[in-house]
């Protein structure tokens, strides 16, 4: 089969395609014959050793898959044939053919395309696990969200209305980017320079309730301030590539949380739960109350330069591969 391989850490354009033996789908696993393959963060991260988990070389990229069940173990909840999205976690998935565990196969809603599909799952469920799980977003909320034009931000910006929020504020770095934020629903949009101020005078001095960070770095106190007594700012990654440090002084004095969000930990720690989130999701992305990604699209030939787009900054909401 067709797939991307990197033999060596030197970033990005390391990815080329190869020809490499499919998966047998032994041992109870799910086959699917993959369409897309989405992009995130670490796969920019581990093209370079930079990443927690790093894979035996050489590996295959991507977290993430749309494509259609070949062959399934007994019992299963997919059949062959059944359209589906799922999670390799996180390499492999930019391939022709993947072996999923069932319990990470899900069924995919007819009215999204495959390409919309492979955008979905990684930044959605880390997102409605940021929101719901670990910042518990009520009714009628307001959510800032770092990055907002990226993977995590798109995805916040789609579903934090749904799960309660009444505004959503977006900060990006660039004009260009604003406009990404505002077509995947942002009620308003600030830039990062200067955002603290910003949000101040669009809250009327009040602050945000909370706050998704994917970025870290110097932006980290000024989140902090941005907050309205009771507010949680949930610590989702470092692209801009510093791990803050917090002075807890500032959780005391305005009674605000620093939340840790680790959706990949939790999913191990937690049997049933991957499927516990797509019985919410589902219903939302089925029925349309959460809008489909619509990420870019780039050739399985060009999966360097996508990864690389992450890498770079110059990605526009979510990034996919087109396998076949
Ligand atoms: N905790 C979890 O469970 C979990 C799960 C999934 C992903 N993540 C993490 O979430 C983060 C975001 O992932 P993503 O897939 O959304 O990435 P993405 O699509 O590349 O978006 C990241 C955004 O970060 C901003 N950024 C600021 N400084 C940057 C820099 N130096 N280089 C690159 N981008 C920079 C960019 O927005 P501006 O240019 O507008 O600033 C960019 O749009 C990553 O750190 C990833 O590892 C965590």
């Amino acid at each position: 089969m067709r797939a991307i391989q990197i033999a060596e850490l030197d970033g990005p354009q390391a990815a080329k395609v190869v020809e490499i033996d499919e998966p047998t789908g032994e041992d109870g696993m799910v086959l699917v014959d993959v369409h897309a393959a989405g992009v995130a963060f670490p796969d920019a991260l581990q093209s370079r050793g930079l990443y927690q988990y790093k894979p035996a070389m050489p590996y295959t990229p991507g977290a993430e898959i749309a494509g259609v069940v070949r062959s399934a173990p007994e019992g299963a909840h997919v059949r062959p044939g059944d359209r589906v999205v799922g999670l390799t976690m996180l390499c492999g998935a930019m391939a022709e053919v993947v072996a999923l565990q069932p319990e990470r196969v899900f069924a995919l809603p007819d009215q999204l395309s495959f390409e919309a599909g492979a955008g979905i799952l990684f930044n959605d469920l880390t997102v409605q696990f940021a929101l719901r799980t670990r910042g518990r977003l009520t009714q009628g909320e307001t959510v800032l969200v770092h990055g907002a034009a990226g993977g995590i931000g798109t995805s916040t910006l789609r579903l934090a209305p749904a799960f309660g929020a009444s505004r959503t504020i977006a900060v990006v770095s660039t004009d260009e980017k604003a406009d990404v934020a505002r077509a995947a629903g942002a009620s308003d949009v600030v830039l990062a320079d200067g955002f603290k101020d910003a949000v101040k005078e669009l809250t009327g001095g009040r602050g945000v309730d909370i706050v998704v960070d994917p970025v870290g770095g110097d932006r980290f106190t000024d989140s902090l301030r941005s907050l309205a007594p009771g507010g949680r700012l949930l610590v989702v990654g470092f692209t801009g590539g510093e791990i803050p440090t917090v002075k807890v002084n500032r959780l005391l004095l305005n009674n605000v949380d620093a939340v840790g969000v680790g959706w990949g930990a939790w999913t191990l720690t937690h049997p049933g739960f991957l499927q516990e989130q797509w019985a919410e999701l589902q219903p939302l992305l089925a029925s349309g109350a959460v809008p489909a990604p619509d990420p870019v699209v780039y050739p399985l030939e060009r999966a360097a330069e996508a990864i690389g787009s992450l890498e770079d900054r110059s990605a526009r909401g979510k990034v996919v591969v087109a396998v076949r």
